[in-house]
């Protein structure tokens, strides 16, 4: 978050501590009877990592890609409530028309990783690495990442992946340019152009901090994929001792991960893909089978609940849900619904015109290969 953002924060409401008084039954029936009363006029989409509280009342779940188009689809609703991280909200607003609201039930629900990678910080690194191999790079970024950075990628006439099409997209890159520059984690791109066939030796890493450019070959020219270091802080802790620990104890147990996690996890594991793809994996493996999931405890909590004939753990056992992403629950939910129908919404996601503009080139190269 940067300087400007944190004063911006500053300036945000907060939830008064009434609702947190409030009890889970009261909470629930002002989310239906706001729903009832504004019908098609709300619209409340939820990512696969929302707490079950919030998850209840969304009419769409999904992962990030399909929110997206969701979000694009979805021209009658007047309000959106978002229940995910601020850049899918940022995401939705863009896709969305100027008749529509999008709302964030709390602004302090940002992304870590999307936190990583500075606009400032990548204009500085495109200098250098434009002056290092002119005109050859095509910038790629994660929906994990601010609308600024979108409209960057944009303007350099790349795209938005997301973990279910990243494989496509970086595929599509390089019938544009002889190599990308993928913004910001490290892992999902790594992880993707490995198995796309390129050898980590064609790999190099920015790192944003001290801008500089790590790589162990002899020669640049050889470089096809720069990574940014950017890094999600809860797919980062399934280890490979998680792994090793579970071919240990249960060898029988198939191991799925989320593309998010460490070339070493993926590699080591099973099967890799977005939440929509460990959804579908599980939902199709037959009774009894044995899964240890790497991804976010509220999925992976909601998967066990809602298979009780597989037996299914965390890989790590000592796992936290996504702080930001829990930073939504049924209070903030209600605070955000009620402030609709009192007429004076809070939280507005208001991305700028001139920053929307670029961001929508990316984001639409996406959508039209989706
Ligand atoms: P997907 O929704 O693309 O699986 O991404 C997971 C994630 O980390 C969202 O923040
Ligand atoms: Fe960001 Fe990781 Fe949380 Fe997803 S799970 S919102 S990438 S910190």
């Amino acid at each position: 978050m940067s300087v400007m953002d944190l004063l911006e924060f500053e300036k945000q409401e907060m939830m008064p501590e009434s609702y947190k008084e409030r009890t889970t039954e009261e909470l629930e029936q002002r989310v239906r009877e706001i729903k009832q009363k504004f019908g098609r006029r709300l619209f409340i989409p939820g990512h696969h990592y929302q707490k079950d509280e919030v998850i209840q009342f969304a009419d769409v779940t999904g992962d990030s890609l399909q929110l997206a188009q969701v979000a694009a689809a979805n021209d009658d609703a007047e309000y959106i409530v978002f229940c995910g991280v601020h850049f899918m909200a940022e995401t939705a607003d863009m896709l969305t028309g100027e008749h529509q609201k999008v709302i964030l039930p709390d602004m302090r629900a940002g992304c870590s990783m999307a936190d990583m990678a500075t606009i400032t910080q990548t204009e500085k690194a495109w200098g250098k690495l434009t002056e290092v191999f002119g005109d050859t790079i095509l910038p790629l970024t994660y929906v994990n990442s601010t609308a600024e950075i979108k409209a960057f990628v944009g303007k350099y006439g790349g795209a938005t992946v997301t973990s279910s099409n990243a494989k496509k997209m970086v595929q599509w890159a390089f019938t544009q340019k002889e190599r990308i520059f993928f913004l910001p984690d490290q892992h999902l791109g790594r992880n993707t152009a490995y198995d796309l066939g390129i050898p980590l030796e064609k790999m190099a890493v920015w790192d944003p901090i001290k801008e500089t450019l790590e790589y162990n070959g002899e020669n640049l020219n050889d470089i096809q994929v720069i990574l940014w270091k950017g890094y999600c802080s809860v797919h980062e802790k399934f280890t490979v001792q998680n792994i090793e620990h579970i071919r240990k104890t249960e060898p029988e147990m198939k191991i799925i991960v989320h593309p998010e996690c460490t070339r070493e996890v993926v590699a080591l594991s099973d099967d890799a893909g977005s939440t929509k793809y460990i959804i579908e994996t599980i939902e199709k493996a037959e009774k009894g089978t044995k899964w240890a999931i790497g991804t976010e405890m509220n999925l992976v909590n909601r998967l066990i609940q809602q298979h009780p004939d597989k037996h299914i753990v965390s890989l790590n056992p000592y796992m936290c849900p996504c702080l930001t992403m829990n930073r939504i629950d049924l209070p903030h939910l209600v605070w955000a619904l009620e402030s609709i129908e009192s007429g004076k919404p809070i939280n507005q996601i208001n991305v700028s015109s001139e920053v929307t503009e670029l961001a929508l080139l990316a984001l639409n190269r996406m959508l039209e290969r989706a």
